[in-house]
Formats: structure tokens, C-alpha cells, sequence
């Protein structure tokens, strides 16, 4: 048989896939991180112009087109008051492509210097993607609310002696989204322990309660911090693939090369896309208002059903997600010893999915058993995506078949 990277075979795929793949057509899906509505119409538009045209049929510039780097670059340059380059930007095959090409940059860097930090809880692939590459991921912790416990992090930096630190705000699972107070003194102790800083942005369309998103560059320089960031959330376009590092020049000319021996060029036409999206930015702003509007009301409302069934919940600043504990009192059997993975089981044969916590946690965290991600990005499975999903009867019919399954 052909030898292949052993580690893969250390790599569980994550539970949120296999209950994904058992739903059955016309469940209640609570399990995705994907937006329950179809990209703005005007970014269609200019994907189809752009097929009519035959773009497709280019492969086009390594990095990605010039006019999409420099719109990226002008809209961080005028939201955020940056001062970025063309050159400190890169288009990457969705963010997932951007974090897997810093990872394989890494990987064989430095032989001596292969740790990652990374917050429990945490998005999969930030640990996935390290350990496929022979990075040991290492772990800081959250206090009771979520947010980085500054003081360990400072401790645990020192105990574990990472190179980089991998942090997510709006975050998946929790729905944290980290204040600037948080972000500038997570820098000053990166800074001072020479950790460098991966931030992965990719929710930052979706904070709910009226803040305005904090790119890591506002408080830390390139040489010290990069982002990663895509379109798949924010125009609500996943499959299109199309993502984006901001970093320093060196560095981004580095990963342009992994990039195109990965992938030899972005997505042609998924760019018309994402270009569309940033020059019309009011309209795709007025977009964003009002989804929002529409997760914060599934939010709102799904929050005192969770809590009254004993899946206890803070409210979710950003992202999809509440991220919810169960109540001691609630028993659950079934044939795993890992309470959340057999009552997302359960769930599931009610026709429910959510995902369990034993995605976001590493086998020996105490964060690991009793609690699951719920999506109030919801969707019914194998429905079509459209305009006017009616997302708050799918919400209650979901929550109801929740609170028969615990009720049963
Ligand atoms: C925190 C986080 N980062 C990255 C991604 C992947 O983004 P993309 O689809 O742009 O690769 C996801 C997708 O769910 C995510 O939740």
C-alpha cells in the first residue's frame, strides 16, 4: 500500500461533519457555522457577468487580482484607518487555505520551534491543520465568560514557549468577540514573550449588538501579528472559496508561493465576487444590517428556550453561536462516556443536529463533556438556500423537538 503522512491518521474528523452527513432530509440543522442566506444579489450578478464573459477561463495572477488586493487594501485603509499595501495582502483559497499556508510555512521553518498556542476552545482546523504538520499545538485558557484569561495566557506562553499564537474573534464556538482593552494587552504580552499573532477575522461581518470589529492591526504592527479573513461569511459566499491573509510584505510574498503550489491561483470568478462586495460597499453593507437584524432575532429568541431547558447560555456578541452547558441534572445515556456527544446523538435522532463539544476541546480539557455549539444560523436540511428562509419557525421547531428529546 502507499505510505502517506502518518499524522493525518492522528486527525479524527470532526463530529460536526458526521452528524451533518446522518441528518436526514427536513431536520433542523443547529450544527453549521454556514450563513442561512444567499450572497447579496449584486455580488451574483458579477459572478454571472464575469462566467458570461468567459473569465473563468484564466487562470489568473498568483496572489490573486490586483484590483481585489487593492480593494481589500482601501477598505481596511478607510474603516479601519490602516495605512496597508497592496502588497501586504494575498488572495487565499478561502481563510481555511490562508491558515493552511501560514501552517505549512511554519512546518518546516525551524525544527526546534514547532508549537502553536491556541485558546480552548477553539475552531478544529486551527489544531487540525498544525498537527497534520508535525506542529504541536499547545493550549491557553479561557476564563468563565470565555474571553482570554490574560494573566494565564502570560504563564502559559512562558510554560509552553510558542512561536505564534492563533486567536479567532468574533469567535467560533463561544460568540465572543474580544474588546480592544482585551486585543491591545493579548499584544503587549505577545509582544514581550516574541509570540507572533495570527488573528482569523472571518465572522467580523457578524457582531451582533452594534460594536465595530477590531482588526489586530489596529493594536499590533505586521511584524508582530497577520490576519486571516475571507468572503465565505461575510458576502455569505463559502463555496466560492475566496480568502485573504494581511501581513507584512516579507511574509506575504512567502506564502503567494505556497499558495500557488497549492492551489496555482484563486478562484477567477469567485473575486468578480468578492470585488463586487467591497466597491459597492453600501449596498453590501445595508446587506449585512440586515442579516444581523435576522440572526440577532433567532438569537434573541432562542435564548430563554435553551436556558428554560436546561442548556445554559450567555448571550453570543458575534459569530452564529451560543455555546451552551448542560445542566448537571440532566442525564443522559447512550454509548459514548462523553455526555454532550451522546445527547447531540440523541438530538440527532430527533431530528435535530448540534454540535458537541468535543470538537472545540482537547481530550484532557475540563471544558470537554457537558457542553455543545448551537448555530442560530439555522437551516432545514436538504432545503434550498433562499431569501426568506422562515428561520424563526425552523428556530421553534428545532428548540421543541430539543425539549421533547429531554423531556422524553
Ligand atoms: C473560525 C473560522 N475560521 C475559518 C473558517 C473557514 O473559513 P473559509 O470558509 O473561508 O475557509 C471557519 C469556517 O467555519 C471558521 O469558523
Amino acid at each position: 500500500m502507499i505510505k502517506t503522512n502518518p499524522l493525518l491518521d492522528s486527525i479524527e474528523g470532526t463530529q460536526i461533519r458526521e452528524i451533518y452527513g446522518l441528518l436526514n432530509e427536513g431536520d433542523i440543522n443547529f450544527s453549521l457555522g454556514i450563513p442561512n442566506f444567499p450572497p447579496p444579489q449584486h455580488v451574483k450578478d458579477a459572478i454571472s457577468r464575469a462566467n458570461e464573459e468567459n473569465y473563468g477561463h484564466f487562470y489568473g495572477p498568483a496572489k490573486g487580482s490586483l484590483e481585489l488586493r487593492q480593494e481589500i487594501k482601501e477598505h481596511y485603509n478607510t474603516e479601519y484607518s490602516q495605512d496597508l499595501k497592496i502588497e501586504n495582502i494575498v488572495i487565499t483559497a478561502g481563510c481555511t487555505g490562508s491558515l493552511h499556508c501560514m501552517r505549512l510555512l511554519k512546518a518546516l521553518a525551524n525544527e526546534h520551534d514547532k508549537k502553536v498556542m491556541v485558546p480552548e476552545l477553539y475552531f478544529p482546523a486551527h489544531v487540525s491543520q498544525a498537527i497534520s504538520l508535525g506542529i504541536k499545538p499547545v493550549y491557553t485558557n479561557l476564563n468563565k465568560n470565555f474571553h482570554l484569561d490574560l494573566n494565564k495566557l502570560e504563564a502559559n506562553i512562558q510554560k509552553y514557549k510558542p512561536q505564534s499564537i492563533i486567536i479567532n474573534s468574533p469567535n467560533n464556538p463561544t460568540g465572543v468577540v474580544y474588546s480592544g482593552n482585551e486585543l491591545g494587552k493579548m499584544v503587549e504580552i505577545c509582544s514581550e514573550n516574541n509570540v507572533f499573532i495570527e488573528s482569523d477575522e472571518v465572522y467580523m461581518g457578524y457582531i451582533l449588538d452594534g460594536n465595530k470589529h477590531n482588526p489586530i492591526s489596529r493594536f499590533a504592527n505586521l511584524d508582530e501579528a497577520m490576519i486571516h479573513n475571507s468572503f465565505s461569511k461575510w458576502a455569505s459566499m463559502t463555496g466560492d472559496r475566496i480568502g485573504f491573509t494581511i501581513a507584512d510584505k516579507c511574509l506575504i510574498d512567502k506564502l503567494g508561493k505556497v499558495s500557488n503550489n497549492s492551489i496555482t491561483c484563486p478562484n477567477t470568478l469567485g473575486q468578480y465576487g468578492a470585488l463586487e462586495f467591497l466597491k459597492e460597499w453600501n449596498e453590501s453593507k445595508e446587506f449585512l444590517k440586515d442579516k444581523q437584524k435576522k440572526l440577532k432575532e433567532t438569537r434573541d429568541y432562542m435564548i430563554p428556550r435553551l436556558n428554560g431547558m436546561g442548556l445554559k447560555c450567555k448571550k453570543s456578541e458575534g459569530s452564529f453561536f451560543e455555546y451552551v452547558e448542560i445542566n448537571e441534572d440532566i442525564e443522559v445515556d447512550g454509548p459514548y462516556d462523553i455526555k454532550s456527544l451522546n445527547l447531540a446523538y440523541k438530538f440527532l435522532e430527533n431530528g435535530v443536529g448540534v454540535a458537541p463539544d468535543v470538537d472545540f476541546s482537547s481530550p484532557d480539557s475540563p471544558l470537554r463533556g457537558n457542553y455543545m455549539r448551537v448555530s442560530f444560523s439555522v437551516t432545514k436540511h436538504g432545503e434550498k438556500i433562499t431569501e426568506d428562509i422562515p428561520y424563526i419557525e425552523y428556530t421553534k421547531e428545532g428548540l421543541e423537538k430539543m425539549e421533547n428529546t429531554l423531556n422524553s
